[in-house]
């Protein structure tokens, strides 16, 4: 099992889209995944086409068992099976205290979990309790940026980030790499941010990039995944997760 965190500390960039793909191009590949949404905006839960149920993230963090983790997960209606969802809740924010008391509740909770070859973490946009609680649970932690001026700067907070959880808390965290998220082909700015990413982080730069297309929103705003969305635009985002699985599966696993 690979435990796979998507962050940044901006919102907006990306990070349940990017999840939201991963998810996509693992169900068509058969890859059995769980997606944690531990954003209490429960963004990707809603996208999963998840209906209420008794438990959520917050009831796992509050206290972290076999029983909390099996009343939280949730198959998502993409599919007959192979894709669950540990579900948001808005409730979760009470969890996103600073000091890192408790910090590794939901590392400890995915000891219970064993029926996938993925777990796929959304993480929330800052870098608080949640966040650090994500990225401790996580063997590997994709940063999602866009291509603009304060969303590279954000991305060395984050690394920066990962680093230091990596000594603390976090043992088996390390970085997969920057997911860059809305490329546009005729933008200089972002052509010119894009030069700027890759001097400044070269391989960690995870490529391909993925492309900002209408389709995906489009997707996302009918729960469904984007493998299944007609269209070449849908085809080209489909092609683009495909590989951006392939390189976070050719890290070790569990
Ligand atoms: N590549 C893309 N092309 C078009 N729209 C996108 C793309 N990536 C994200 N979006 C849209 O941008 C908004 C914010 O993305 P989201 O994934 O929710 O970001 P985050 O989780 O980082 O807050 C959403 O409405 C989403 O549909
Ligand atoms: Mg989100």
């Amino acid at each position: 099992m690979l435990v796979l965190g998507v962050c940044s500390l901006k919102g907006g960039v990306g990070k349940t889209s990017v999840t939201l793909g991963l998810a996509s191009a693992a169900l068509e590949r058969g890859v059995r995944t769980l997606v944690v949404d531990l954003d209490p905006q429960g963004d990707a839960t809603m996208a999963l086409g998840v209906r209420p149920i008794a438990g959520d993230v917050a009831g796992v963090l509050d206290e972290p068992g076999e029983a909390s983790v099996r009343a939280a997960t949730v198959p998502s209606s993409w599919a007959d099976e192979g894709l669950d969802v540990l579900a948001g809740s808005e409730r979760s924010a009470l969890h996103d205290r600073l000091d890192d008391h408790d910090v590794d509740r939901l590392r400890f909770a995915l000891s219970w979990v064993q029926a996938y070859d993925l777990v796929l973490v959304d993480c929330p946009p800052s870098l608080g309790g949640l966040t650090r609680t994500g990225l401790t649970a996580c063997d590997r932690a994709m940063v999602v940026t866009e291509p603009g001026l304060f969303a590279v700067m954000a991305v060395g907070r984050a690394m920066r980030t990962i680093d230091e959880l990596r000594r603390g808390p976090a043992v088996s965290l390390q970085p997969l790499g920057i997911a860059i998220n809305r490329v546009r082909a005729r933008s200089l700015e972002q052509a010119y941010r894009l030069e700027e990413l890759q001097n400044l982080y070269g391989p960690l730069v995870l490529s391909p990039f993925v492309p900002e297309r209408a389709a995906l929103q489009q997707a996302q705003g009918a729960a469904q995944p984007v493998h299944a969305w007609p269209g070449a635009a849908a085809a080209e985002l489909s092609r683009t997760f495909d590989q951006l699985l392939d390189r976070a599966l050719r890290a070790p696993r569990r």
